[in-house]
């Protein structure tokens, strides 16, 4: 991270979806902040803002984060994954595919932090079970309720992604 810039900026640099990013910021920017308004990637949605909801999920060097309650110097340096990666070659990733086969969302409002979780739930646990699917996403709000629907997704992603491997 660099700080000499006077007026009390810093750059800020990371490997946002595969591809190097840097910005020059506020130091009291939130991840969240950075990543929507400045790199333009509103797949990651805003909605508390408070660390609650999850709506915000990405992956920080793999691991699940609210973006909303991170400073963006916090991810200097690091790899930082949003659903605009999943479907880096043109085509939507198994996860997404998964949650668009199983209706996954009604809104979808919540959906981008899903898929992120399910992401790295999969990593860790490839065919995980109905109870860890539940703790892991239990730190993510879904309004619409439709938390079975999800569940199905996330054991169909991990389907998909056994049959591509
Ligand atoms: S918007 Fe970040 S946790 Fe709710
Ligand atoms: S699909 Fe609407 S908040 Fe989850």
């Amino acid at each position: 991270m660099n700080t000499d810039h006077g007026a009390g900026r810093i750059t800020v640099s990371m490997e946002l979806d595969g591809r190097h990013r840097s910005e020059e910021i506020p130091p009291h920017t939130v991840l969240l902040d950075l990543l929507r308004d400045r790199m333009g990637n509103t797949g990651v949605k805003a909605s508390c803002e408070r660390g609650v909801c999850g709506a915000c999920t990405t992956l920080i060097d793999g691991v699940p984060t609210a973006s909303c309650s991170l400073f963006a110097f916090s991810a200097d340096g690091c790899s930082v994954e949003t659903v605009a990666g999943q479907s880096g070659s043109g085509e939507p990733g198994p996860v997404q595919r998964a949650f668009a086969e199983c209706g996954g969302f009604q809104c979808g409002y919540c959906t981008p932090g899903m898929v992120m979780l399910a992401t790295a739930l999969l990593r860790e646990h490839p065919a995980p079970t109905d109870q860890q699917i539940r703790e892991w996403i239990s730190s993510n709000i879904c309004r619409c309720t439709g938390y079975g629907m999800i569940l199905d997704s996330v054991r169909r992603a991990a389907e998909l992604i056994r049959e591509e491997a």
